[in-house]
């Protein structure tokens, strides 16, 4: 049904971790697992493989050289970070990037659920709570408080990862949204553009730190080009400069524009005369650090 990629950080619940990729699974999702080197201390990469039937990621530096980090973000529609650390919040509320799963977490233009589980002192630690607000505010991030019982420390109070069914509840609504958003003008083959990681429309436009980058192609590729192409190009632009570029593989950018709103981009896809033609129209949402060079993608 849905491409899902599941991050598992260094938290005692990782175990439950397994349990949410099985149902996942079950319910015929193509599941991929990455992890933290915390994370493969509590549960093995083993266990995800079987489970998912897909490679498991634990190492940013693939011996192929591949940036599967932005390849994987390319194919994901949801990804679930569950459990979530104290530090992993911390690396995704202050954008770092040193491992497979927050380098992931940076690259990624679909939902983000996160699902933290710790211990009620950390879980009530102002830090923590701080970080946690500003991955509240993140465009497209959405968290799952956690719920309140008894911790595998011994401590009772909030901190425990919801169990599997209120995550899977949660999974749910956000494919929903995202399936429900509505389609672009012209044919149903649009990719319909969509908020970094909501689903939504619109997206809130005021956002200092959003670009928007439409992509039309000269001609619809197919979905063998799509699955088959592993090399991405990237192309980053700023305010119409091109920043960046990568290799494209099969794919081919016919023409690329900035926009700095959703209203901007939608317009303009209205307005192409590809829309008619059925081809395919993307919109890629950047978030980018306001008057900071951008990352490369
Ligand atoms: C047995 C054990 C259980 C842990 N459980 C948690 C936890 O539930 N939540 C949490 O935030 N940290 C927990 N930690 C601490 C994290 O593993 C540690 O902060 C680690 O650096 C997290 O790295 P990561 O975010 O890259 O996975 C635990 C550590 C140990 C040794």
């Amino acid at each position: 049904m849905s491409t899902i990629l599941l991050c598992v950080t260094g938290s005692i619940a990782a175990y439950k971790a397994a349990d949410l990729a099985s149902k996942l699974k079950q319910a015929g999702h193509d599941v991929t697992a990455i992890m933290t080197e915390a994370a493969q201390q509590l549960v093995t990469p083993s266990t995800f493989l079987n489970l998912t039937g897909n490679r498991v990621y634990t190492d940013l530096w693939d011996p192929q050289g591949q940036t599967e980090h932005i390849a994987l973000t390319d194919r994901a529609e949801l990804v679930i970070v569950a459990p979530a650390t104290a530090n992993t919040l911390a690396k995704i509320a202050h954008g770092l990037a040193d491992d497979m799963v927050s380098t992931t977490l940076l690259a990624v233009a679909s939902p983000v659920l996160v699902c933290p589980a710790m211990n009620t002192r950390m879980w009530r630690h102002p830090t923590v709570q701080q970080n946690l607000d500003a991955v509240r505010t993140l465009p497209g991030y959405h968290v799952l408080e956690p719920s309140e019982g008894n911790l595998a420390c011994g401590h009772v109070g909030p901190g425990r990862l919801p169990e599997t069914p209120e995550i899977l509840a949660a999974v749910d609504k956000l494919l929903g949204e995202r399936r429900a958003a509505p389609k672009a003008p012209g044919t149903g083959k649009h990719q319909v553009p969509t908020a970094p990681g909501t689903g939504k429309h619109p997206i809130p436009t005021q956002a200092p730190s959003l670009f928007l980058e439409l992509v039309t192609y000269d001609s619809p590729p197919s979905a063998e080009a799509l699955t088959e192409d592993r090399v991405y190009r990237t192309t980053l632009l700023v305010a119409g400069t091109l920043v960046s570029t990568g290799a494209l593989g099969s794919q081919r950018r016919a023409h690329v524009h900035v926009a700095k709103s959703m209203e901007e981009a939608l317009e303009r896809a209205r307005r192409s005369p590809l829309a008619a033609s059925g081809c395919r129209i993307e919109v890629f949402p950047w978030r980018l650090e306001a008057g900071l060079p951008p990352t490369t993608a």
